[in-house]
């Protein structure tokens, strides 16, 4: 029997009754690739065990998430002292306070508040673009990645309704003529564009200079707000990646690391732009979130960015840049920037279990997130590994 049917074969059992009461067997699609993936028992570290046993370093730190690896020390002392005083409250806790103090000082954006998910963060920042600018019109840019509301997913989508496709637009990605052409006829009708500067989804690629510079100018001219989506890319920079390209957005959405391992949205803005949430105001918007700004997740997050400073993000980054420069030396498909890595392959379920077999996990996409877990141990493995699957299925 090959390495993948073991796994599947030791999996059979969970994977029967899963099919039985989810769809395919499976909650987030991200995580699906055939015949099925094995499931997480434990993490320490840089190191996820799975249920047949097998060990591997984590390179997709739930996608991304995980900056510190798994069951950090001081994260799950500081989680577990929360859990122990209640986990969720009718009134605001003062953790949300401090949260919101430390990333206005670290982003750079004065005003913030807190959802559940990357998801959450984005619907929330176009719904104050569209609350400020009193428009409906969302740009966005194709193959980027925001998360699964229905303004963000293909317009074509299964399920989302064609109506929605009448206020957003998706424009080609880094198209500065598309672009320019599109804010010339329509700019007055904009209420936001939203860009990731380096999307996954569309390579790991980061969008040119000229082009996150040609946003910033074309919105600013015709009145319209720039969101960066930050909820993979804050990681990159102590004030994200928007930051390293020296552009102040007016709104920012963050997610992933700032939660600790903990679910956890986050949306950053000039003042005046989250205006209509003030309830002290004429507070046009009403948003809740039962558990939003969830003081487990809160307290988790506080160490995980308090322990993620200056010094720690040019490491991380700069152990990253050393990864893909060794990679593309062995001529290794590999984009990204800092500490985000992305492989590239044509067959990427095949690359995944090959990777899974030599130890190492990456995402079901090819990327691979370093962790301050990760030692130079991990980080020669990880190569190798890479080395070895890439020569096993050339
Ligand atoms: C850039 C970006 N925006 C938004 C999201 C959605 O975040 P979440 O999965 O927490 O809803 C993701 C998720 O990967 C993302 O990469």
């Amino acid at each position: 029997m090959s390495f993948v049917d073991d796994i599947v074969a030791e999996s059979t059992n969970l994977r029967e009754r899963a099919v039985k009461v989810m769809p395919g067997g499976i909650t987030r699609s991200t995580l699906f690739l055939a015949p099925h993936p094995p499931y997480a028992v434990r993490g320490e570290g840089a190191v996820i065990t799975d249920n047949t046993g097998h060990q591997v370093i984590d390179c997709n730190n739930n996608y991304t998430s995980l900056i510190h690896g798994h069951a950090h020390p001081a994260i799950t002392s500081a989680a577990v002292k929360v859990i122990s005083e209640g986990t969720a409250f009718g009134l605001p806790t003062d953790r949300e306070v401090v949260f919101a103090e430390l990333l206005a000082e670290r982003v750079g954006l004065p005003h913030w508040r807190f959802c559940n998910s990357g998801t959450e963060a984005v619907m929330m920042a176009i719904r104050a673009a569209r609350a400020y600018t009193g428009r409906d019109l969302l740009i966005r840019f194709s193959d980027s990645y925001h998360g699964t509301s229905d303004a963000v997913v293909a317009p074509d989508a299964a399920g989302v309704p064609t109506g929605t496709t009448r206020d957003v637009l998706v424009l080609p990605q880094a198209d500065s003529a598309a672009f320019k052409e599109t804010m010339a006829s329509q700019g007055s009708r904009v209420a936001a564009v939203l860009i990731d500067l380096m999307p996954n989804r569309a390579g790991l690629v980061p969008v040119p200079q000229d082009f996150a510079g040609l946003v910033r100018e074309q919105t600013d001219r015709h009145g319209a707000l720039m969101i960066v989506d930050e909820v993979i890319t804050l990681r990159l920079g102590t004030d994200g990646l928007a930051g390293r390209y020296g552009i102040r957005p007016d709104l920012v959405t963050a997610a992933k690391i700032i939660g600790g391992g903990f679910p956890v949205g986050a949306v950053g803005g000039r003042a005046e732009v989250l205006e209509p949430f003030n309830p002290l105001g004429n507070g046009s918007v009403s948003w809740g979130g039962t558990f939003s700004a969830n003081p487990v997740t809160l307290a988790a997050g506080l160490e995980a960015m308090r322990s993620f400073n200056r010094t720690q993000v040019e490491a991380l980054n700069t152990a990253g840049d050393e990864l893909r420069a060794t990679l593309h030396a062995a001529h290794i498909p590999v984009s990204g920037l800092g500490s985000l890595l992305r492989l590239r392959h044509p067959d990427l379920e095949r690359l995944w279990w090959s990777l899974y077999e030599r130890n190492v996990m990456v995402g079901t996409n090819g990327l691979i997130a370093l962790s301050t877990a990760m030692n130079d141990t991990h980080l020669d493995n990880i190569r190798e590994a890479v080395l070895a699957a890439y020569q096993e299925l050339s």
